[in-house]
Formats: structure tokens, C-alpha cells, sequence
């Protein structure tokens, strides 16, 4: 354990799978921990109850940023992005327009007004400040069946590719990192196996890894994830936890 200092956290979708592994495995002490979701219920958490995929929702979490740094003069803040969807699966001609308006809301257009919603938040202060946002190996490859999940991804490395090299310009610079975090044992990865794989053929590959017991549990890649804020990465790095050594 790190020792106690004012450090805030804040993870979207800390209320299932990925995001309640990083809350559960947290490396400081004492930090305050925000998780932004619907559903909350993560224990020792603070809970801002918003639909993302509601751009009505945005600022409501920039108020958050701004507050609680206002508050408590923190000397380290963390914002990790990792609310996500794959919802609807299936080709883009067929799913249905509302759900896959939300899919672009929540995928694409929310982490780019949360990440520039964090940034101009932290823009100023004099503590050490860091942006994850949980990328997917969909940034690179295309998924039959999803398609505005790999576009998402695909915005979140660019996003991040272009304000890390803004952030170099100042100091100290936000850290922005973007890392996929390999194929995890939730509940996404059991709306894709359940998926017909005539529509989604990619499903196919992950019964395959959850028949093989080849799915990582959340806890690993979360303690991965924590281990990026100690290491010599460049604001603007993209990376797949894989690669870490
Ligand atoms: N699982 C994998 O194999 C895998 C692989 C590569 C990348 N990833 C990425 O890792 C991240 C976490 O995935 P996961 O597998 O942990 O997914 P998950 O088990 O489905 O959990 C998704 C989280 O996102 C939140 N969320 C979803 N829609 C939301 C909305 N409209 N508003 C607010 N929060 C919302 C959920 O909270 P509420 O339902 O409470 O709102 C939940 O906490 C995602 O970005 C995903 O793309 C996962």
C-alpha cells in the first residue's frame, strides 16, 4: 500500500465486471472512489447516478469532477473511462436505431466529453493527474456485429493518441493512457457468447476461450491497469495489458 495522500478516483461503470475490479483493488489508502453508473452498489464507493449514453448525463459528471477537487485540494487524480457496451450486436443495417444511437453516445461521444470534461477540470492544478480510458482489442480489428463498438474503441485510441500529445505541452501534464485490457470474464463477454454467431462470428472465438478457461479474470487485468500509473509511459501511449512486461 501506497501511503496515505488526497487522492481522488473516479471510475465510470464501477458497478459490474472490469470497473468494480478496479474499485475492489484500488492501491491507496484513503482515496475517495467515485464510481458513475446506474446501477451503483459497490461497497465504500460514492455513487453518481447517470445514464451515459444520456448526453443530458455529461454534465452532471463535470460538475462532479469540479466539486470534489474543489473541495479536497487533492494531490493525485485518477479518472478511468471504462463504462462500455456492446448492446445492440448485429449488423448495422438491421439493429435497432435507438440502441445503437446509445451505443454511439456512450462508446464514442461520452468518452471524448468526459475525457475533455476531466481535462479541463484538472487544467491548472499542480497535482499529479491521470486519464485511463479501457480501450478494446476491437479498436484494431473489425467485429462483424460491431460495428459501432469498434468504431468507439477506435475514437477512444485516436482521442487519446492526439490530447496525450497536447498534454506534453504542459506542466505538469494530465497522463493519458489507453489500454485494452484482453478478454475478461463479465458480463459483456457473456452477451457475446450468447450471440448468433451467423450475425456476431467473432461470439464463435470466445465460447471457444470460455470452454478452455482462457477468459482472465477482471482482478488480474484491474491490478494491470493500477500498475500503469507507476510506469514510464509517454501522455498518449496505446496499449494492450498483454504487452506489459
Ligand atoms: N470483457 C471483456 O472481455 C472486454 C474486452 C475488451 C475491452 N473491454 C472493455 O472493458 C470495459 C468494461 O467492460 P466489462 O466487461 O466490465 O463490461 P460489463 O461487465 O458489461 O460492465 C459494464 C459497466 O459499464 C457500465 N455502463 C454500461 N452502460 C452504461 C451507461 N449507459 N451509463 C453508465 N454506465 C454504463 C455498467 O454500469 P451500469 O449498468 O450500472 O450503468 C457497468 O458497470 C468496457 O469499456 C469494455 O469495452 C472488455
Amino acid at each position: 500500500m501506497i501511503p496515505l495522500r488526497r487522492i481522488l478516483i473516479w471510475i465510470s461503470g464501477a458497478s459490474a465486471g472490469l470497473g468494480a475490479a478496479l474499485a475492489a483493488t484500488v492501491p491507496f489508502e484513503g482515496a475517495e472512489l467515485v464510481d458513475i453508473s446506474r446501477r451503483g452498489g459497490t461497497p465504500g464507493v460514492h455513487h453518481v447516478a447517470v445514464d451515459l449514453a444520456d448526453p443530458d448525463s455529461w454534465p452532471v459528471v463535470e460538475k462532479d469532477f469540479r466539486q470534489r477537487i474543489e473541495a479536497e485540494d487533492p494531490e493525485l487524480v485518477v479518472f478511468i473511462h471504462n463504462a462500455g457496451t456492446l448492446t445492440p450486436l448485429g449488423p448495422a443495417d438491421r439493429v435497432d436505431t435507438v440502441q445503437y444511437t446509445r451505443n454511439v453516445l456512450l462508446n464514442s461521444a461520452a468518452a471524448q466529453i468526459l475525457g475533455h470534461a476531466f481535462l479541463s477540470a484538472v487544467s491548472g492544478l499542480s497535482c499529479e493527474q491521470h486519464l485511463i480510458m479501457i480501450s478494446s482489442g476491437a479498436a484494431h480489428r473489425p467485429h462483424e456485429g460491431e460495428s459501432s463498438y469498434c468504431a468507439g474503441k477506435a475514437a477512444i485510441d485516436q482521442w487519446v493518441r492526439t490530447v496525450g500529445l497536447e498534454q506534453r505541452h504542459r506542466s505538469p501534464g494530465c497522463r493519458v493512457i489507453s489500454v485494452s485490457p484482453g478478454s475478461l470474464d463479465t458480463d459483456m463477454q457473456a452477451e457475446l457468447r450468447a450471440a448468433d454467431p451467423d450475425q456476431v462470428p467473432v461470439s464463435n472465438r470466445f465460447r471457444r476461450l470460455e470452454a478452455r478457461g482462457q477468459l482472465d479474470k477482471p482482478e488480474t487485468a484491474a491490478r494491470g491497469i493500477w500498475s500503469l500509473l507507476d510506469r514510464d509511459l509517454d501522455s498518449g501511449t496505446v496499449l494492450h495489458l498483454r504487452d506489459l512486461t
